[in-house]
């Protein structure tokens, strides 16, 4: 039975056929500092990852290398392992869906399922994605494509077996709204409950192996091998040991998160759940699904050759900076644009001068005017209230992180220590010396050990840098952590090294790999080429949310000589009441597409920066059919 201290949680288990960049990099970063503090909270707590080796995307890739699936596996795992190696991850199990013991035990279930009629083998026909390794209906398309991976999918007709996904419809719904905390954040569970609002077809679980074979062949046919999603969400259960360990499995069983990016949300809140229910097992506490790592406002994947790698930036810039950033810079739930410019802003704003200034000041102050480290003799109004702080950070953080909001927890670390920064500029501590020791020790201690609760707070996310500060600095071992007074007076302290120095942009770092570019070089135009585009200002008329479409509103707009109707991805930025009568500038010379089947005749256009969008409109109001020059 899982007692309420044992805490299990996952990431998704990644396709071998890519090398890890930081999108995936995310997940399991964002894994192992939830496991890092759930561990030092005292919880009982296991970390799965893995990767995930059937299906027909390592089989093409396995024949175009000229090498057999398995040897294509045996040296892709290789990279995830070292990159999580080299990014700290400290998981407690690294599952691969070829392991042995998973295959008996997908076998065992999928037995069981059938023989209580819950598969069945019926004739098909669906548009298959091979990157997404999964069907999907004439309307879930994009103009015909996948809207994942922009490609046409191919047409597949053949026999195969299906799980009887459609019957559990009813029940999942009820079940995430009786459940509010089960997908999260609550956009996602919208997006799930809008999804559900059409029927739900039955689940094709199955290739025929004469198309793919590289996969875990059925029991109950041997010319069938399973489907990959089948195989890889079980991957949650077998590695706790189910079927055949069931007290161990009970031990973890359900998660508490199964982290995963937004693109596999259908696969696990309405794939999984309903699998989990016809097995008869309880449902994960929390699935989270994050945002994307964009480029250039494109997601970061292999297929759009746009892929930075995490130990590139490793190299150049060090795991805990690059660990910092990523946990720092995505939003809950939303996307966060990549790139170096903006990773090297908030290193030297954050690491090297908040923090790190922070570390090397006062310890040098320490060290230059007292023999070791000073009393804080004379605590004043404003050491108790650093100390009421200092009290209130660690159950704050803790709070934060427990929701999932680590970047907001970082903000409150950060701005906590500079506040310190701020406190030592107002006490100035280096002139106060010269006049009052005493006065001068109170300052100082009052900063350092401020500094070492602000480092405990943050090892979970940078544990090699902090583990290095933390090793310097003497405590009383009999006081508790995020005790108050832990420093040790009268204890000397050696001099600190300098934790993050500061990156001259103007620098290109020696180490940058010529391989990965960090920031792709922009392509010029000529005059020729922008007067092509015809830019006009246009009344908005009236505006409707397009159906199941969280992002989309459908527009009619005025372009002064004609009326038009376009299709735009704003929805999550503006509601309909705040567009209608303005005006806005548009593109009216593009081709006409058909978004969600409808047709958009024309492109708004609207400026974004870190997530926020912003309509593009004139100053003094004109009328609509203007020209832009
Ligand atoms: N194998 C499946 C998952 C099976 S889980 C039972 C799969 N693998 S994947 O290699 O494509 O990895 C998907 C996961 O990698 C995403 O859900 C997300 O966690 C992470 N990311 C991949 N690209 C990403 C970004 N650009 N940004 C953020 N994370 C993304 O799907």
């Amino acid at each position: 039975m899982k007692n309420s201290d044992s805490f299990f949680l996952t990431t998704p288990i990644y396709y071998v056929n890519d090398m890890p960049h930081i999108g995936h990099a995310y997940t399991t970063i964002l894994a192992d500092v939830l496991a890092r503090y759930h561990r030092a909270r005292g919880a009982d707590t296991f970390f799965l990852t893995g990767v995930d080796e059937h299906g027909q995307k390592v089989q093409q890739a396995a024949s175009s290398a000229g090498i057999t699936p398995q040897e294509h596996c045996d040296r892709m795992v290789v990279h995830f392992r070292e990159a999580w190696e080299k990014l700290g991850i400290n998981y407690d199990f690294f599952i691969r869906t070829t392991d042995q013991f998973h295959i008996d035990a997908v076998r065992q279930v999928l037995q069981n399922l059938y023989d209580r009629g819950e598969i069945y083998q019926h004739e098909y026909g669906g548009y298959y994605c091979v990157g997404c390794e999964r069907f999907y209906t004439q309307k879930e398309l994009v103009d015909g494509k996948c809207p994942q991976h922009l490609k046409a999918p191919d047409f597949i007709k053949e026999k195969n077996y299906f799980f009887r996904m459609s019957k559990y419809q009813d029940w999942l719904v009820d079940y995430i709204q009786k459940n509010p905390d089960f997908i999260q954040p609550e956009s996602r569970k919208n997006e799930v409950l809008g999804f559900l609002k059409n029927p739900l077809s039955d689940l094709c679980i199955s290739r025929p192996k004469a198309r793919l074979s590289w996969g875990i062949e059925l029991p109950f046919d041997a010319e069938y091998v399973t489907y990959v999603w089948f195989d890889a969400l079980l991957n949650y259960l077998t590695a706790i040991g189910y079927p055949n360990d069931l007290k161990r499995f009970e031990h973890w069983w359900p998660a508490n998160y199964h982290l995963i990016g937004k693109d596999i949300v259908t696969t696990h809140c309405v794939y999984w759940p309903t699998i989990l229910k016809a097995i008869g097992l309880p449902l994960p506490k929390t699935i989270f699904a994050h945002g994307w790592w964009m480029i250039d406002e494109t997601k970061m994947s292999k297929s759009l050759k746009n892929i930075v790698k995490p130990l590139d930036l490793v190299d150049v810039y060090g795991v805990d900076s690059v660990r910092y950033f990523l946990m720092r810079d995505m939003m809950l739930g939303q996307d966060a644009n990549f790139s170096e410019e903006i990773f090297i802003k908030r290193y030297n704003s954050e690491l090297a001068n908040d923090f790190g200034n922070l570390a090397s000041r006062v310890v040098t102050l320490i060290k230059r005017n007292f023999t070791a480290i000073p009393e804080a003799a004379q605590p004043g109004n404003d050491e108790i209230e650093i100390q009421v702080s200092a009290r209130k950070l660690p159950q704050t953080t803790h709070q934060l992180i427990s929701e999932l909001r680590v970047t907001e927890a970082l903000e409150g670390i950060i701005t906590f220590v500079r506040s310190i920064n701020k406190y030592m500029e107002v006490r100035q501590p280096w002139q106060l010396v010269k006049t009052d020791k005493t006065e001068a020790g109170t300052v100082l201690y009052t900063a350092l050990e401020s500094l070492r609760l602000a480092a405990t707070l943050l090892e979970p996310v940078m544990p090699t840098k902090i583990k290095e500060l933390l090793s310097i600095l003497p405590v009383d071992e009999q006081k508790q952590e995020f005790a108050w007074g832990r420093i040790k007076s009268g204890a000397t302290i050696e001099q600190i090294p300098i934790l993050f120095p500061r990156i001259d942009k103007s620098v290109k770092t020696s180490a940058e790999p010529p391989s990965a570019p960090l920031k792709k070089e922009e392509p010029l135009i000529t005059i020729d080429d922008f007067a092509k585009v015809k830019l006009t200002t246009a009344t908005v008329l009236t505006v409707e949310k397009v159906p199941d479409a969280t992002k989309l509103l459908k527009l009619t707009i005025d372009l002064g000589t004609e009326k038009r109707q376009i299709v735009a991805g704003i929805a999550e930025h503006y509601s309909p009441e705040q567009l209608i009568g303005k005006t806005i500038i548009v593109v009216a010379n593009l081709q006409p597409v058909t978004i969600r089947g409808i047709k958009s005749e024309g492109m708004l256009l609207a400026a974004k920066k870190d997530g926020k969008l912003t309509l593009l409109s004139s100053i003094d109001s004109i009328e609509p059919g203007a020209k832009i020059s």
